[in-house]
């Protein structure tokens, strides 16, 4: 366990993070998603989020919060409107750690520095999406507040996915 969070902190991408992105994308969603989407084409979406991909959304203005440990990028949050229409004006869409970096309460510190980037922008309240496979996930967002909401499918080669999606008014 840590005993100091002096080291910890969050700031904003910038599109020479590009590398670093896609290394804590590929390892964490490997970590994640193993048993769960479809070795095939998590490999493919993998792939599609390389060094480029996260300069090129940076640069187009994707907001991303790093969280660095002792100066190294370890984690990342991407927030911003809600995808679909309703009362939750703010989404996190991607909150990911490298894995041995989570459960030492970093995610707690991007998640916050997610919501603080929402409401500097007026985005009043929060809907984050999981897929209902993600027990870990769902459990953090729910800890911290978030009630179910709604669920949908995700269809990703044959494997039909539910995504189950958390609230906070
Ligand atoms: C989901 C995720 C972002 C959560 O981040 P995390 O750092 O693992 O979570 P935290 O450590 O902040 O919180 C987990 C627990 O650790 C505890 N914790 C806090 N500080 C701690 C410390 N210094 N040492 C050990 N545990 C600590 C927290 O109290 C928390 O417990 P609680 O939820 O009961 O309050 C992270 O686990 C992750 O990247 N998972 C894989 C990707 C994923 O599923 N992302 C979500 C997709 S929708």
């Amino acid at each position: 366990m840590l005993s100091s969070s002096s080291a910890v902190r969050i700031r904003k991408g910038h599109p020479d993070d590009g590398a670093a992105l896609a290394e804590i994308f590929r390892e964490s969603w490997l970590h994640t998603y193993r048993s769960i989407i479809p070795p095939l084409h998590l490999e493919t979406m993998i792939r599609r989020r390389g060094a480029d991909w996260w300069s090129g959304a940076i640069r187009s203005g994707d907001l991303v919060d790093l969280l660095e440990f002792d100066g190294k990028p370890v984690g990342y949050g991407t927030y911003g409107p809600s995808r679909v229409r309703g009362p939750y004006k703010g989404e996190i869409y991607e909150l990911y750690l490298i894995p041995a970096y989570q459960g030492l309460g970093f995610g707690e510190h991007l998640f916050e520095g997610c919501r603080a980037g929402l409401d500097a922008r007026r985005l009043d309240g929060l809907i984050v999406w999981a897929l209902a496979a993600n027990t870990p996930a769902i459990d953090f967002y729910w800890r911290r507040g978030g009630r179910p909401h709604s669920s949908t499918h995700d269809r990703i080669g044959r494997a039909r996915l539910e995504k189950i999606s958390l609230v906070w008014p």
